[in-house]
């Protein structure tokens, strides 16, 4: 079990076995709160764009995909004087940074078609949703752009968590994460508080640190400083809350779960010292929609840059150049050609298209897998969760097969409407639910939220849902590099093969993140910089 741990040391697991391990704990909301302890676990290194300086000797680059990574190539090779050409695929610009709401359209490879009809000012962040602090990278653009943000809330104390598969009292009822953290934590502490006293420790502790480590637990575990036992505290809230004059007096203070319901409930699996890594405890979402990231690009980009609605049917390189074939939005066939490509369709999709590659680096595009995923918005026509509940943004951690995690949303505060994420499940639960007709999906989410919150279905007026291993321009949430991919695959994929460059999350170990996919852009817009001034 302590392999687990989401401080756990990188490498000790295959990423998927690690979160298969965790979704058999604790469900797939506990797998993301662990995602960092392998192949997330990296910072975000780069300090910013490459220095472009010195001109573009007349290159032109044909960049494959308008999401961040080919985005952020456009960008900022277009300032350094290249002529740069985006072919992509959709009608918009930003790949998976795709904000649902009033209008926008999805289209699956099941034949699904929904037509998002939210309320005017209601949305949910499809893809991207969240930006760790210190992606650095994403913010600089976010900056750069002028685009607005707000806190995301990460971690809430105030939210439920809701475990059905554990034991004992607490099984199946929606009790508050701090209150379990609370007890899980005092009651740890007020343990060791007594062994330490008793002199138990005394191999590992030398007297003064033995009294100092005892001042730490009472702190840590807001123990009685007189017994050292653990009463409960005014952190995990009352029952009679505290307010003015002298009804109802000094409030009273809620109590207790006993220590074995605590451990037998299973819902201890969300509480860890410290956040991971990635899934700090604040983050940042950019206010409307993550899709304002793009629209920021887009807005400071020569105009006709992109070429929307271009599907790539081959790839081609020579010494001298590069071409591309496609069809555009009218079923015509055309070409562009240039002296270096970028290409940033993810490998799911790329391994499907005629490409003038090395046979290595065809069999690596090979060696990838991409992980289903899916989500849902489900718009309500109030925010009960703030007012009744008093639960501010944050996750609702669940064991609900298929749920994964329930999001409540981190903004439009007290506004009359609101939109939470209903589930955002990866691997098998993902595919399974998915396979379900869209009003289908919403019925489940619904009917599972309700298990939670009594007014969710009496709320509920609209769904949205998102399958990425389903969108045909995608297929699949992010890459999924085994270790042995990586060690074997990864680099070579990273290297370019003649005048072809690969970019995108896939090539980062920042994969499922922006940060990523502008990292990765930032790493080959330097080689080929590079390149054309060795020429
Ligand atoms: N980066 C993805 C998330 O935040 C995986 O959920």
């Amino acid at each position: 079990m302590t392999d687990l741990n989401v401080g756990g040391a990188p490498g000790v697991f295959t990423r998927r076995r690690f979160f298969e391990q965790l979704m058999a704990v604790g469900g797939v909301s506990l797998a993301m709160a662990g995602m960092d302890a392998l192949g997330f676990g990296f910072a975000s290194a780069a300090e910013g764009p490459p220095p472009m300086a010195g001109g573009a000797k007349k290159t032109k680059v044909v960049i494959l995909g308008a999401g961040l990574a080919g985005l952020t190539a456009a960008y900022e090779m277009g300032k350094a004087g290249y002529e740069v050409q985006i072919l992509e695929a959709r009608a918009v610009a930003g790949g998976r940074v795709e904000t649902a709401r009033k209008g926008f359209v999805d289209t699956d490879l099941l034949g699904n078609r929904q037509v998002c009809d939210f309320d005017d000012g209601q949305y949910i962040n499809v893809g991207p949703w969240r930006i760790p602090y210190h992606h650095q990278s994403t913010l600089h653009y976010i900056k750069k752009f002028g685009v607005p943000v707000e806190l995301f809330n990460n971690d809430n104390d105030a939210a439920y968590v809701y475990f059905e598969k554990g034991k004992g009292p607490l099984a199946g009822k929606a009790i508050r994460k701090g209150q379990l953290a609370a007890d899980a934590r005092g009651y740890t502490a007020e343990l060791m508080a007594k062994v330490a006293s008793k002199g138990d420790l005394d191999a590992a502790l030398s007297p003064a640190d033995r009294e100092t480590f005892i001042a730490y637990l009472v702190n840590e575990g807001r123990l009685q400083a007189s017994d050292l036992r653990y009463t409960g505290t005014d952190g995990r809230g009352y029952d009679v809350l505290p307010g003015a004059g002298v009804d109802p007096g000094p409030g009273k203070l809620s109590k207790p779960f006993a220590f074995a319901d605590v451990l037998s409930s299973r819902a201890w699996f969300v509480l860890t010292s410290v956040a991971g890594w990635e899934q700090q405890r604040t983050m940042l979402q950019p206010i409307g929609g993550m899709d304002q990231i793009p629209k920021g690009f887009v807005r400071n980009l020569p105009k006709g840059v992109i070429t929307y609605n271009a599907l790539v049917d081959q790839i081609q390189q020579s010494a001298d150049g590069v071409k591309v074939s496609y069809t555009d939005a009218t079923g015509k066939k055309a070409e562009v050609e240039g002296d270096y490509i970028i290409c940033t369709i993810p490998l799911s999709v790329l391994k499907s298209i005629k490409m003038e590659v090395s046979k290595p680096f065809l069999a690596a595009m090979g060696k990838v897998a991409y992980a289903p995923v899916n989500k849902i918005g489900l718009q309500m026509k109030t925010r009960f969760w703030e007012e009744n509940h008093q639960i501010y943004g944050g996750h609702v951690y669940n064991d609900i097969p298929g749920i994964g995690t329930i999001s409540l949303p981190s903004g439009d505060w007290h506004g009359k409407k609101g939109t939470l994420l209903g589930y955002y499940s990866f691997g098998g639960e993902a595919a399974k639910i998915s396979a379900l007709p869209p009003a289908a999906r919403a019925k489940f989410a619904v009917e599972q939220g309700q298990k939670i919150f009594p007014e969710y279905a009496a709320n509920f007026e609209k769904a949205f849902s998102k399958s990425w291993h389903l969108d045909k321009h995608n297929l699949g949430g992010w890459a999924e590099w085994s270790d042995e991919s990586r060690k074997t695959a990864y680099p070579l994929l990273n290297e370019p093969d003649g005048r072809i460059y690969l970019a995108g999350e896939h090539l980062s170990y920042l994969g499922g993140w922006q940060a990523g996919a502008i990292e990765s852009a930032w790493q080959q817009i330097a080689k080929i910089h590079a390149r054309v001034h060795q020429a």
